[in-house]
C-alpha cells in the first residue's frame, strides 16, 4: 500500500482529501498497531455506497422476518417456513444466501429447541412449547443483510422464554458496546457477562461475522472473551451480533448431515442476530 499525501483524495473513495477524511484516523490505528494491537484492514471499512446497499438487503431480511412471524405457529413445519422465505426473497428481486451456501440445501436455517445453529428445514412441524430462531440471509443486488429471530410458539415454559429473553438481551448488550476504538473483545465481554449473571453459557464455536460484500467476512465476532481485546472497531465496519446462549453447557456438536448443531448436553438454547454498522460516534443496526 503506498502512502497517500495529504493532499491526495482519500482512499475510501470518498472524494475528499486525505487530510479531511480518513487521515487522522489511519494514524490513530497505525499507532494503535505498533502496541501490537488488531486494527482493521482498508477491505473491511465499507463506502457508503456499500452501505446503502447493505442497509437495503438488511431490511429486507427484516420484511422476510416480520412476514414469518405473522404466520409461524403450531403445527407449521419447518419446510413451509423455507418456502416463504424463498418466494419472499425472489418476489423482491433477491436471493436467499443459505441456498447453495456451501452445500447447504435450503433458503433458511430453522433451529428448534436444542438446535444451536444451521437446523435444516424439513418435515418437522412446530408443537406447542417450542422455541425456535429463524435465520434470514438475503442477497439484494449483491449486498447480504443477516439477521435472526426467536419465536415461541404456542404456550411456552417460563424457563424457556427466560433463556429468550436474556438472549436477546445479550444481542442488544453487545451492540451497546459496539462505537469507534471499543474491541471486538468489549462485545463478548459483556455479553458472556449478561449470560453468566442468569447461570447460561455462551456458545464458543460460532460467533458473528463482518458481512455485507460476502456472507461471512472478517472479522469473527466472538461472543465471550475478555475487556479490551480484539479488533479495533472503526466507523463503516459492517458486522453481525448472533449471541447462541446455552441454558446447560456452551459446549456444542454438529450432527451427520453437517450442518445441524446440537447442544452436547441437549438442554435449551437461543439466540438472535443483527448486522450493525459502527458510526461516527456509535452504532446502526441495519436490521432493525
Ligand atoms: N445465517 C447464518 C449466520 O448468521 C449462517 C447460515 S450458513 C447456512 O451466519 F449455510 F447454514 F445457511
Ligand atoms: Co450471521
Ligand atoms: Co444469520
Amino acid at each position: 500500500m503506498s502512502k497517500l499525501s495529504r493532499n491526495d483524495a482519500c482512499w475510501c473513495g470518498s472524494g475528499i482529501k486525505y487530510k479531511k477524511c480518513h487521515m487522522d484516523q489511519d494514524e490513530r490505528l497505525e499507532t494503535l498497531a505498533l502496541q501490537g494491537i488488531p486494527i482493521p484492514d482498508r477491505t473491511m471499512i465499507k463506502t457508503e455506497e456499500q452501505i446503502q446497499g447493505i442497509a437495503a438487503a438488511c431490511q429486507l431480511s427484516k420484511k422476510i422476518l416480520d412476514i414469518v412471524s405473522e404466520k409461524i405457529g403450531p403445527g407449521v413445519r419447518t419446510i413451509d417456513i423455507d418456502q416463504w422465505v424463498y418466494d419472499y426473497t425472489v418476489m423482491h428481486g433477491a436471493y436467499p444466501a443459505p441456498l447453495n451456501y456451501r452445500g447447504y440445501p435450503r433458503s433458511t436455517c430453522t433451529s428448534i429447541n436444542e438446535v444451536v445453529c444451521h437446523g435444516i428445514p424439513d418435515e418437522t412441524p412446530l408443537l406447542e412449547g417450542d422455541i425456535v430462531n429463524v435465520d434470514v440471509t438475503t442477497i439484494l443486488d449483491g449486498y447480504y443483510g443477516d439477521m435472526s429471530r426467536m419465536f415461541l410458539i404456542g404456550d411456552v415454559s417460563p424457563e424457556a422464554r427466560h433463556l429468550v429473553k436474556v438472549a436477546w438481551e445479550c444481542m442488544h448488550i453487545g451492540i451497546e458496546q459496539v462505537k469507534p476504538f471499543n474491541r471486538i473483545g468489549d462485545i463478548g465481554y459483556s455479553i458472556e457477562q449478561h449470560a453468566r449473571r442468569h447461570n447460561y453459557s455462551t456458545v464458543q464455536d460460532f460467533g458473528g461475522h463482518g458481512v455485507g460484500l460476502e456472507f461471512h467476512e472478517d472479522p469473527f465476532v466472538q461472543h465471550f472473551g475478555v475487556r479490551e481485546s480484539g479488533m479495533v472497531l472503526v466507523p463503516n465496519m459492517v458486522f453481525t451480533i448472533e449471541p447462541m446462549i446455552n441454558q446447560g453447557t456452551h459446549r456444542v456438536k454438529t450432527l451427520a448431515d453437517g450442518w445441524t448443531t446440537v447442544t452436547a448436553d441437549g438442554k435449551l438454547t437461543a439466540q438472535w442476530e443483527h448486522t450493525v454498522r459502527v458510526t461516527n460516534n456509535g452504532v446502526e443496526i441495519l436490521t432493525a
